[in-house]
């Protein structure tokens, strides 16, 4: 019997490109979980809204740049890269199509192969790679997605999810009618902090699913009515929505009969909503995981990590499979590894 000489341990780097909606990111990854650079440069407008038109030239204007970046940041050459990801799907079509082709262009030009990823699901699996969580219940609270994602089946199951507009647009929509900028998000919060005074607001929870879009026009008629404070509207913001959310977490949580509840989106950045997370689940004997906010918000590194997954089980993105998916839904996703 001869002796064993272990092998260098080979390092497999992928380098992935997310351009979904408001954001265009870089980022290279290694196998083993090492998160060598993750560059994030995020279209916006002095008042918010998004004009698919702008955001894509945004992200064909940054696109080389941010590249680059990532490369340098990791102290990579691009042939030192295995293979390229990027985000296939869902998400806007012509923000898509800006990432798909750099993507094209990277992979043809270093004859390198590609794999297309769905968004949702590596909002999911960057969780998974960064913190203990094993097999959790995702909540994932963007501008445009609201889901609670849990591997039903073989597959990654959508549970629950808004009805109507996501919590981030709803948020950045009631921020925008009362003139206090954008993004929303974190302007509510600490306008919230000052509020004192619960106002009541309609409460839409269907099952595991919610709606947001009657609570907007109602807290729209109400700041206009004058008879409410701006601080105190906030914080009933707040405690409405994230009660709502936490609520259908909760019933995903029992349902699938899981303890672990991983939150991802950039409302998740939002110390109100973890907190009210955290305790929901101190409740009920689960454990709560947040990511750090790079890999909270929409970041290339999820992509790259997410690819490694299945670029590991063999799957490759052909050219002629390579075309933007707008619509992919997290269920239609084989789960391969
Ligand atoms: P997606 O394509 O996943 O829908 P997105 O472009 O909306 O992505 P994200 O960066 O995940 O991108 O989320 C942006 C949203 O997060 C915005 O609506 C913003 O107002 C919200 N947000 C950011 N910080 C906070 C915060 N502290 N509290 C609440 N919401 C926040
Ligand atoms: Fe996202």
């Amino acid at each position: 019997m001869g002796v064993q000489i272990p092998l260098p341990a080979f390092i497999m780097i992928c380098l992935a490109i997310e351009s979904t909606a408001h954001t265009f990111s870089a980022g290279i990854v290694t196998d083993k979980r090492k998160v060598l650079s993750n560059i994030i440069s995020a279209y916006t407008t002095p008042k918010g809204g998004i004009l698919p038109a702008e955001a894509a030239d945004h992200h064909a204007e940054v696109c080389g740049d941010v590249i680059n970046k990532a490369l340098q940041k990791a102290e990579l050459k691009m042939k030192e890269i295995d293979f390229i990801a990027f985000s296939q799907g869902p998400g806007i079509g012509q923000c898509l199509r800006i990432g798909a082709t750099a993507a094209k262009v990277l992979s043809l030009k270093n004859k390198i192969p590609m794999v297309g990823v769905n968004h949702c699901i590596a909002h999911l699996e960057i969780g998974r790679a960064l913190t203990a969580a094993k097999n959790p219940v995702l909540l994932y609270t963007s501008g445009a997605n609201t889901q609670i994602i849990s591997f039903e089946g073989g597959r990654y199951r959508i549970m629950g999810e808004t009805l109507d507009i996501g919590v981030g647009n709803m948020l950045d929509s009631f921020a925008r009618h009362i003139g206090i900028g954008f993004p929303g998000g974190p302007k509510i919060e600490e306008s919230a902090k000052k509020g004192k005074n619960y106002v009541e607001l309609p409460y839409v929870v269907k099952g595991m699913d919610a709606s947001f879009g009657g609570i907007l026009t109602n807290l729209k008629h109400k700041y206009d009515s004058g008879k409410y404070g701006k601080d105190d509207l906030c914080y009933s913001l707040q405690e409405t929505v994230f009660a709502m959310l936490v609520e259908v977490a909760e019933r995903a949580l029992a349902h699938c009969n899981k303890d672990e509840l991983l939150l991802g989106g950039g409302v998740a950045c939002n110390k109100r909503f973890q907190q009210m997370c955290g305790i929901m689940c101190r409740e009920r004997g689960a454990k709560l995981f947040v990511p750090e906010k790079q890999f909270l918000v929409d970041n290339a590194a999820m992509i790259a990590w997410t690819g490694i997954l299945n670029f590991k089980a063999g799957v490759r993105t052909k050219l002629s499979e390579s075309t933007i998916k707008p619509y992919w839904r997290s269920d239609d996703v084989e789960i391969v590894y």
